[in-house]
């Protein structure tokens, strides 16, 4: 494939060879010298139709670690403010010889239209609520490096299940390296397609803390609703968040993960995102040698 546009496209070896790679380019960053010369003369643009912070900069680190050039397009200030289609943006920028294309899109299926249309690979960075690739594979990287492996794990994924491409990605990255998932919250935000995957559900998040070795919570994405504010924040916050009293009395230690932006004071409290029970740090960190894996891999294809 040479493409990256979901996990529901690759297989268990893929994900190990991600991963291992991604192991490498960990320890390579970490030297005093973090460049290597792997993409040296290749031209990367990353296209970004929708807000990011992690994952924009993640890339960006990705590809001048690997020597690449980098061009970087927002939709804010750009000519799709006047019209301008996704395919012409994409071919415009093309026709500057960019050989690989990092895109998000609001979307669902925005980055395989472009795979139908265009010569260079593309690169889901998140479209709409349907898949966000890298971000589950660098949470699988995290739980591998935390705990050892993801087979056999017990993970919770708490939160807005309905609106994340976080949930739908992991749930694909971990049942296929044979984890169990279990998604947790409130019914509204737990659409029936994804209990078709043979997840657990559970609308407890006190039992859902008490199943699990790794609990991945998510946002409310307030911004991909159709009934605004259901339930309320101030609702979720009494019956889903996470404190870190919560954490500390259970009876054994889980890890808390989150793929941010964190809404503290909603799905976590400050003294839970910031308590040692956390990753989340360790997960951006790991973002940069995932993505340098998932760039290096593709561009020898
Ligand atoms: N995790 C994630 O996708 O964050 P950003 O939206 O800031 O890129």
């Amino acid at each position: 494939v040479r493409h990256l546009v979901g996990i529901k496209d690759l297989t268990e070896s893929d994900i190990q060879l991600i991963l291992d790679t991604a192991g490498q380019f960990k320890e390579v960053i970490n030297r005093p010298i973090k460049k290597v010369p792997s993409l040296r003369d290749v031209t990367i643009a990353n296209v970004f139709f929708e807000n990011s912070t992690r994952t924009r900069l993640s890339f960006e680190l990705a590809e001048k670690r690997l020597s690449a050039d980098v061009v970087n397009f927002s939709a804010s200030g750009s000519s799709v403010k006047k019209g301008e289609t996704l395919l012409d943006t994409v071919n415009n920028i093309l026709a500057m010889k960019v050989d690989m294309v990092v895109m998000r899109h609001s979307s669902p299926g925005a980055p395989h239209y472009l795979t139908k249309h265009i010569k260079a690979n593309v690169v889901n960075a998140g479209d709409g609520t349907h898949e966000h690739p890298t971000q589950a594979l660098l949470d699988s990287f995290s739980i591998r490096e935390k705990l050892g492996d993801v087979a056999g794990k017990r993970i919770a994924i708490i939160g807005d299940i309905t609106h994340s491409r976080v949930a739908l990605s992991n749930i694909f990255c971990l049942q296929k390296q044979g984890a169990e998932v279990m998604v947790c919250g409130p019914k509204t935000l737990i659409p029936k397609y994804i209990v078709a995957l043979g997840v657990k559900v559970s609308h407890d998040v006190r039992a859902a803390l008490a199943w699990c070795d790794v609990a991945n919570v998510l946002r409310i994405q307030l911004e991909r609703q159709q009934i605004k504010y259901f339930p309320s924040l101030r609702e979720y916050s009494l019956y889903f968040g996470i404190s870190k009293q919560m954490l500390d009395d259970l009876d054994r230690p889980i890890v808390l993960m989150h793929p941010g932006p964190i809404n503290r004071g909603v799905e976590l409290t400050s003294d839970a995102a910031d308590s040692s029970h956390s990753i989340i740090l360790d997960q951006v960190e790991n973002g940069v040698a995932v993505r340098m894996a998932v760039l290096y891999l593709l561009a020898q294809l």
